[in-house]
């Protein structure tokens, strides 16, 4: 086991921590390959370090046929080659600790790769074995069992059922590759407590728990209704997502997390229909944290936005939980582009993001400002849904595109030799090279502001956010320690009554007087003193459209 190292023990650090998505066959490529790996993550530890994030979350590096991104595990307790080694593994756990950053690593519970032991065994050893017991197996309907058991659809398209040659059928919630363990069985629980003790022994600090709230399927496996979501409790349930059981897998896995020291944590890939029945996955004797999705899903628009923080907030409290915020992840369309395309508002996004009180996710590149990439050619496109017809959206690798680190031409510093995506012709500006030391860049607006985080807790802390009045369309909220977030999500500037204190950070850079303005332009050597707020001669002060302004009171 990897010491701390220079982790601080402080409890309950997971709380207010900003916490960094590395996809990893898109982050930094360390042997030359195209693809990125554990050994380019490892050199890239000190720029993590410098952007001043608190853990990396790193997504799966297992061994995989990677029919799915490696959301297809064929072995837990192995690294895929194109990744690694073990070794490697272990060097970037203690890597990372020696650098005072936590490591979460990706658990995929709910299905495994076709080409899994089990499943092997499984279909090896036919109808009625013992081995499929660990699935979902099942005779087919139809006089001859030709048509799936239930009307189950993949989340990526089609049915969720293959049949075999055979004649059983097995379930399968994403791709075909991708089996569903049946969790009722004891053999599937004890294995994954004991994958958990594998990777803690290893040094991880924590997991990220895929498909948190598929694992237990509603007994007897009923239809939906063709199509027809029951209602239930007065919200839409489905009947392999978000069933009661599955509470009963995470109250064992936190007796796991609990049996070591260091605060180990796990973070639920939950996608509920609402914040409350998230909030379940976080009761004490559960998980830690949960994706927000709900504020994920949100758009640019200021009640829209105070009312999913305050549901968010509202529904965490009595749980003891804190609140977690996302803007982008590796299965959704990057957020600069989703909210609008405009650098600014993704810019405004973020800082919003890092002023709410909990804990905040970043994924790879946001802090570049890369923008989705829409116009991959069909013949490089990995994503398995967008191989099945009617799934999601089929579009996932746009945000999955390796990250520009330097230079002038693709592959941009990611490695020696080409990618496997390709990056745009137009990303030499965005690079990481490019970005470094000019205070008007995105990459030093996360920096400054993940730096002020750290110098002012209270940024991070609780569990409330103070609204103060604003304008219409413009959020306006007070932290503790004094300071306040003034969001401006319209297209015009607006005219705050009065400053709500000292410019500590502003998303947006004043380039030219504004022509509210008689005071000169704020100095722009430093992104600490540099707003687009000015006093007008009334002495109100003018926030530019799509800005977000920390202040200290
Ligand atoms: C999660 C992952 C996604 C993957 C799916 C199946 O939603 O984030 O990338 O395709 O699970 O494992």
């Amino acid at each position: 086991m990897t010491d701390q190292h220079n982790v601080t023990p402080a409890t309950d650090w997971w709380r207010d921590a900003v916490i960094y998505q590395v996809y990893p066959r898109s982050f930094a490529d360390g042997n030359g390959d195209g693809m990125g790996d554990l050994a380019g993550i490892r050199s890239r530890l000190p720029y993590l370090r410098d952007l001043g994030v608190d853990a990396v979350w790193l997504s799966p590096f297992y061994a995989s046929p990677q029919a799915d991104g490696g959301y297809d595990v064929a072995d837990y307790r192995a690294i895929d080659p194109m990744f690694g080694t073990l070794a490697d593994a272990e060097a970037v756990i203690a890597d990372a600790h020696d650098l005072g950053l936590r490591i979460i690593v990706d658990i995929v519970p709910n299905h495994c790769s076709d080409q899994h032991e089990w499943f092997r065994r499984a279909v090896a050893e036919g109808p009625g074995s013992v081995a499929r017991e660990r699935f979902h197996f099942r005779k087919g309907r139809g006089d001859n069992g030709e048509l799936p058991p239930n009307d189950w659809e993949s989340i990526f398209g089609g049915p969720a059922w293959t049949r075999l040659p055979d004649g059983e059928w097995y379930l399968h919630l994403f791709a075909p590759e991708q089996p569903d363990f049946n969790w009722e069985h004891p053999a599937v629980q004890d294995e994954f407590r004991s994958i958990l003790r594998f990777w803690l022994d290893l040094g991880v600090d924590g997991f990220r728990v895929d498909v948190a709230h598929g694992l237990v399927k509603a007994a007897g496996l009923p239809d939906t209704g063709h199509g027809e979501q029951l209602k239930l409790l007065g919200h839409h349930v489905l009947p392999f997502f978000d069933q009661d059981g599955v509470h009963d897998v995470y109250r064992s896995w936190r007796t796991v997390l609990d049996e070591y020291e260091g605060d180990r944590i796990a973070v639920a890939e939950a996608w509920t229909p609402t914040a409350e029945r998230t909030a379940l996955y976080l009761r004490p004797d559960e998980l830690h944290q949960a994706f927000n999705f709900h504020y994920l899903n949100t758009g640019w628009d200021a009640p829209d936005l105070r009312a999913v923080i305050d549901e968010s907030l509202d529904a965490m409290r009595p749980v003891g939980a804190p609140a977690t915020w996302v803007l982008s992840n590796h299965d959704v369309v990057r957020h600069r582009t989703r909210l609008g395309g405009s650098l600014d508002r993704a810019r405004a996004a973020a800082l919003l993001m890092l002023a709410l009180p909990g804990s905040a996710y970043i994924y790879q590149g946001e802090e570049l400002g890369l923008p989705e990439v829409t116009d991959l050619p069909d013949d490089v496109r990995q994503d398995p849904s967008f191989f099945r017809a009617n799934g999601q959206d089929g579009l996932r690798d746009g945000c999955r595109v390796p990250l520009p680190w330097s230079g002038e031409l693709p592959p941009y510093g990611f490695g020696d030799t080409g990618t496997w995506l390709p990056q745009p012709a137009d990303w030499a500006r965005l690079t990481v090279q490019a970005q470094t030391g000019d205070p008007d860049s995105t990459l030093e607006l996360y920096r400054t502001a993940l730096d002020l985080r750290r110098r002012h807790p209270g940024l991070g802390a609780g569990n409330t956010v103070e609204w103060l009045d604003a304008p219409d369309g413009v959020l306006a909220f007070r932290r503790p320690g004094g300071l306040v977030c003034t969001v401006n999500t319209t297209q015009a500037a607006v005219t705050l009554p009065e400053p709500p204190g000292r410019v500590l950070l502003s998303s947006r850079h004043l380039s030219a007087p504004s022509p509210l303005s008689t005071s000169s332009p704020l100095s722009t050597s430093s992104p600490l003193s540099t707003s687009r707020h000015q006093l007008n001669t009334a002495g109100d002060c003018v926030v530019a459209a799509d800005t977000t302004v920390w202040w200290e009171e």
